[in-house]
C-alpha cells in the first residue's frame, strides 16, 4: 500500500487550496496502455483531461493495464509518460508540475487473471478508504483487439464495478464487427453485463474539430442556415476522407474490412448524420441528438449495388498475397475506393445527393464535409467589374475542412455571398492569411474562414467528452446496428464485384472520377483498360497507334487483375446473349495457369452467370487421370464447377481415360467426344473458347512441328507435347474455327517473347499452331496483360 499512500501525499497535493469540497474519485483503467493507440493519443488525452480537471473537485488515479509482466510493463508504459507533451496554451511551469503529479498518479497493471481484477478492485477500494474519498466513478478504455472485450467485460462486471451509486464508464474502440450479424452478436454480448448508458463506442472522426463543431455551428446559425439546409438550396453534399498512403503493412486487417467498412460505414456515414439530421431545439442534449440522429438514419433510402462505385490500387492484391502468404492465383476482390451515394426520404432532402468518398494511395491526403448550394443567379455585369467575393455567381459552399490538404488545418469555410456566420469566440478565429490559397474552386478569400484557435486531439475531445458523459460523441448500440443494417446489404451486394484497377497516386488521373445519374453512379470513364495504356507511361509509343488491334484482331490490354475481371464479364455477356439466342451457352476452356484466375474470377458470378444453361467443354486435356492434379479438368473442377450450379449433364470432361488406360487409339476416346460435340453443339460451332499460347507457339494441345490436328476433318485429335505429359487431346483447328467467339488469353513476363513474334509472324500454323487461330465466321480477340505485352 505504500504505492497507494504515495499516490496520496501528491493526489491532495494537486488540489488547489481553495478547492471546492471533493466530488469524488475517479479511477481511469487503460487497457492496452502499452499499445499503439495508446502510445500516440490516449496517455496525452488523459493527460489533458488531467490538466483540464484537476481543480474541478475530482480526484484521479490512471491505471495502465496489459498483460505484460509488472517489471517490463511497467518500464514500457511509463517510456510512454515521460515523453508526454505539454500542450502550447499552458503555463509551461504549471505544466511540468501537473505533469509530475499525472506521473505519480498512474501506475501499471498486469491484468490477465481474474485475481489480477480483483486484486486491483481491492486496492481502489483501500485507497478509497484510507484516504476518506467517496467514488465517484470508474472509467474503463478498452484499447484492445475485439476479441479480447468479452473476457475483459466479464471481469470488469463481475469483480471491478464501483460501489452502488458511483457511474461505470466502458469506452469501446471500433470494430464493431463486421456486418449487422456480427455486430449484432457482440453488442448482445456487451449487452449482458454492461447497460446501454455505461457503453461509450468510440468513432475518432466525432472529436475532430471540425466534425464536432458540425451541430454547434448549426445550432448559433440557426436562423440564417436552417431554412436553406434544404432540397430547395442543396445542390448536393459530399463527405471526403482521402488518403494518400495505402494498406502497405495492415493487409491483415483491411483484407477483412476494406474502404466501405474502414471508413465509410462509420466515419463517414456519421458526419454525414450530423449534417442532414433535424436540429433539436437544444443541442446540449445528448439524448434529443441522439434521437434525432436515429431518426434520420431511418430516413436513408436503401443502397442498391448501383449505389456504389468500387476501386483497389493496383500493388494491393501483391500486398495481400505477400502479407497473408496467398498463393499467385488468389485475387483479392477487397476495395480500397469507394464512392457512394446517398439519398434521403423525407422533406427535408428528398431528391439531394449526398456523395460519400474515401480511399487509399489516392492524390492527396484531406478530409472535408462540403455543402454545394444550387445557384440561381445570373450576373449582368462583367467579371472584372463585380466585387468578386460577394458575387451571387460565384459558388456558395459551406465546408467543414477535417484536416490535412491545401490548409493542413481544421477549418470551417463560409462563401463570403452566403452569409457571414456566428463563430464561437475564443474557439474559433477568423483567417485572412493565405488569400491566394484555392479551395473548391475559389481563392481563400471568397470565404470567411476560421480556424480552430488551439488545435485538439480528437481523443483528447472525446476523453474529455466521457468525462463529461457527452453521449452524444459516441456510437449507442441502437446507432450502430442501424448502421450496420444499412450497410450489410450493400456489402453484400459488392461482395461478388470486382473493383476497378487504379494505378496509385497522381496518375489515378481521371479514373476514379464518378457521376451520378437518379439515383446511380457511375465511372466517368468506362474504359479503363485503354485509359490505362493510353496513360500509364509506360505504353512504348509506337504501339499506340494500334492499341486495339492486335494481329489484326480486337485486342484487350490491361494488368492482370483487371484483365481477368474484364475478361469474366465479357464470357458473362457472352453467355447472356448465347442463352438469350438457343436458350444454352457452349463455353469451351483451356487448361494452364492462366485460366485459373479466370475461374476463380468465374466463380464469383455465381449468381448472375446462366450457369444452369451453360456447357463446360475442354479445349484439350493431359492424358493422366481425372482425378491428377495435372489433369485440367481437375483445376476447372476445384477452381470453378464445384462453386457453381452446373449441371451435371452440362459438364464434359475429356475422355481421355478409358479402359483403365489413357489415350489409347482404339479406344477411341476423340470420336466419342467429337460426337458428343455433334450432338449437343449447333453445327459444332462453340459459342465461346477459351485459348492460351505456350511460349513456343502452341495453343490448345496442337504443337509446332507436329501435324496432328491442324487440318483436315477430324474434330478432336491426340497429339504428342514435348513437355511432360507427353500425351494429350485436343480439340483440332479447323473445330476452333468454326466457334462462335474465340478469345486468347495471354499473361506474364514469360509470354512476352513468343507475343513480340506471333505479333509479326503471318498465319504459319505448322510453325506456330497459334498463328492458325481464325474463326471462319465467328469473331477473334485477344486479351493480353502488360507484362507479356510490353516485358
Ligand atoms: C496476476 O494473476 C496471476 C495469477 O493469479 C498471478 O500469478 C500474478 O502475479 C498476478 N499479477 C500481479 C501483478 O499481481
Ligand atoms: C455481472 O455481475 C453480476 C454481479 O456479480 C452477476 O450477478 C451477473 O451474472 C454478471 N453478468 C454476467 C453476464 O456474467
Ligand atoms: C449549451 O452549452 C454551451 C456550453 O456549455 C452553452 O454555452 C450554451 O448556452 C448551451 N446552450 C443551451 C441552449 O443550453
Ligand atoms: C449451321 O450451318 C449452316 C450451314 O453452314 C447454316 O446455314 C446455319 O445457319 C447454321 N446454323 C446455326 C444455328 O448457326
Amino acid at each position: 500500500m505504500l504505492k497507494a499512500a504515495l499516490c496520496v501525499i501528491f493526489l491532495l497535493g494537486a488540489l488547489p487550496s481553495s478547492a471546492k469540497e471533493s466530488q469524488g474519485h475517479i479511477s481511469v483503467v487503460l487497457l492496452g496502455a502499452t499499445g499503439d493507440l495508446a502510445k500516440k493519443y490516449l496517455w496525452q488525452g488523459l493527460f489533458q483531461l488531467y490538466l483540464d480537471e484537476v481543480s474541478s473537485g475530482h480526484s484521479f488515479t490512471f491505471y495502465g493495464a496489459a498483460l505484460t509482466e509488472p517489471e517490463p510493463g511497467k518500464l514500457l508504459m511509463f517510456e510512454v509518460l515521460k515523453k508526454l507533451a505539454c500542450p502550447p496554451d499552458v503555463d509551461p511551469n504549471r505544466c511540468v508540475v501537473v505533469k509530475d503529479q499525472f506521473l505519480k498518479l498512474s501506475q501499471y497493471r498486469q491484468l490477465k487473471t481474474s485475481e489480477n481484477y480483483t486484486t486491483l478492485n481491492q486496492d481502489i477500494k483501500t485507497l478509497l478508504q484510507q484516504e476518506g474519498l467517496e467514488e465517484a466513478g470508474r472509467i474503463f478504455y478498452f484499447s484492445v483487439p475485439p476479441f479480447a472485450y468479452m473476457e475483459i467485460a466479464r471481469h470488469i462486471n463481475s469483480s471491478c464495478r464501483p460501489r452502488p451509486g458511483a457511474w461505470l464508464r466502458v469506452v469501446l474502440e471500433k470494430p464493431f464487427g463486421h456486418d449487422y450479424e456480427s455486430a449484432q452478436q457482440l453488442a448482445t454480448e456487451l449487452g449482458t453485463f454492461f447497460l446501454e448508458e455505461e457503453m461509450y463506442r468510440v468513432d475518432h472522426y466525432l472529436g475532430k474539430q471540425a466534425v464536432a463543431h458540425i451541430l454547434p455551428f448549426r445550432d448559433h446559425n440557426r436562423k440564417l442556415l436552417d431554412p436553406i439546409l434544404n432540397r430547395h438550396h442543396v445542390e448536393r453534399v459530399e463527405i471526403v476522407l482521402k488518403e494518400t498512403i495505402d494498406a502497405k503493412g495492415r493487409a491483415s486487417f483491411y483484407e477483412h474490412y476494406g474502404v466501405i467498412r474502414d471508413v465509410l460505414q462509420n466515419h463517414l456515414n456519421e458526419v454525414l448524420m450530423y449534417l442532414a439530421m433535424e436540429l433539436p431545439a437544444n443541442i446540449n442534449h445528448s439524448e434529443e441528438v441522439l434521437r434525432n440522429k436515429l431518426q434520420t438514419f431511418k430516413l436513408l433510402q436503401g443502397l442498391e449495388k448501383t449505389s456504389a462505385v468500387i476501386g483497389q490500387y493496383q500493388t494491393y492484391n501483391s500486398q495481400v498475397r505477400e502479407e497473408l502468404q496467398k498463393a499467385d492465383n488468389y485475387f483479392s476482390m477487397t476495395p480500397t475506393f469507394a464512392g457512394v451515394l446517398f439519398q434521403i426520404d423525407g422533406l427535408r432532402w428528398e431528391g439531394v445527393p449526398f456523395v460519400l468518398a474515401s480511399g487509399k494511395a489516392l492524390d492527396e491526403r484531406t478530409g472535408y464535409v462540403r455543402v454545394l448550394f444550387k445557384n440561381r443567379a445570373y450576373c449582368t455585369q462583367s467579371e472584372t467589374l463585380r466585387d468578386a467575393r460577394w458575387s451571387q455567381c460565384k459558388p456558395k459552399q459551406i465546408v467543414f475542412y477535417i484536416g490535412h490538404g491545401e490548409l493542413n488545418s481544421p477549418a470551417v469555410l463560409v462563401s463570403r455571398n452566403l452569409f457571414k456566420p456566428t463563430m464561437p469566440e475564443g474557439s474559433w478565429r477568423e483567417v485572412s492569411d493565405r488569400p491566394q490559397l484555392r479551395l473548391f474552386g475559389q481563392p481563400l478569400s471568397d470565404y470567411y474562414a476560421y480556424y480552430p484557435v488551439k488545435e485538439r486531439e480528437a481523443y483528447s475531445s472525446l476523453i474529455s467528452n466521457i468525462y463529461h458523459s457527452k453521449r452524444d460523441s459516441f456510437i449507442t448500440t441502437e446507432n450502430m446496428l442501424a448502421s450496420w443494417e444499412f450497410w450489410t446489404p450493400l456489402l453484400d451486394g459488392l461482395a461478388q464485384q470486382a473493383p476497378r484497377l487504379y494505378p496509385g497516386g497522381q496518375e489515378n488521373e481521371h479514373l476514379l472520377d464518378f457521376e451520378m445519374v437518379g439515383r446511380e453512379v457511375s465511372f466517368t470513364l468506362q474504359e479503363p483498360v485503354e485509359v490505362l495504356s493510353a496513360g500509364g507511361g509506360q505504353t512504348p509509343d509506337d504501339y499506340r497507334s494500334t492499341q486495339n488491334k492486335f494481329r489484326k484482331s480486337p485486342l484487350v490490354l490491361g494488368w492482370a487483375e483487371e484483365l481477368i475481371s474484364r475478361l469474366a464479364s465479357d464470357i458473362k455477356a457472352a453467355a447472356a446473349s448465347a442463352v438469350e439466342r438457343s436458350g444454352e451457352f457452349h463455353l469451351a476452356l483451356s487448361g494452364g495457369s492462366s485460366p485459373i484466375a479466370l475461374f476463380q474470377r468465374l466463380a464469383m458470378h455465381h449468381y448472375d452467370f446462366p450457369w444452369g444453361h451453360t456447357h463446360l467443354w475442354l479445349v484439350d486435356e493431359r492424358c493422366v487421370p481425372l482425378t491428377d492434379p495435372e489433369s485440367n479438368f481437375h483445376s476447372l473442377h476445384s477452381y470453378l464447377i464445384q462453386h457453381v450450379r452446373v449441371p451435371y449433364f452440362n459438364v464434359h470432361p475429356m475422355p481421355v481415360h478409358f479402359n483403365q488406360r489413357l489415350c489409347v487409339e482404339e479406344d477411341r476416346g476423340m470420336e466419342l467426344y467429337a460426337k458428343e460435340i455433334t450432338a449437343l453443339v449447333t453445327n459444332s460451332s462453340f459459342d465461346l473458347m477459351l485459348l492460351g499460347v505456350g511460349a513456343d507457339g502452341h495453343t490448345a494441345s496442337l504443337f509446332p512441328h507436329s501435324p496432328s490436328g491442324l487440318e483436315g476433318a477430324q474434330a478432336v485429335v491426340l497429339t504428342e507435347s514435348p513437355v511432360k505429359p507427353h500425351q494429350r487431346m485436343s480439340l483440332s483447328l479447323p473445330l476452333i474455327n468454326k466457334a462462335r467467339q474465340v478469345t486468347i488469353l495471354v499473361m506474364g513476363k514469360g509470354k512476352h517473347d513468343i507475343v513480340t513474334l506471333i505479333s509479326r509472324v503471318g498465319n504459319d500454323p505448322a510453325k506456330w499452331p497459334i498463328s492458325g487461330v481464325n474463326p471462319s465466321s465467328g469473331q477473334l480477340a485477344w486479351y493480353i496483360d502488360y507484362e507479356a505485352l510490353f516485358g
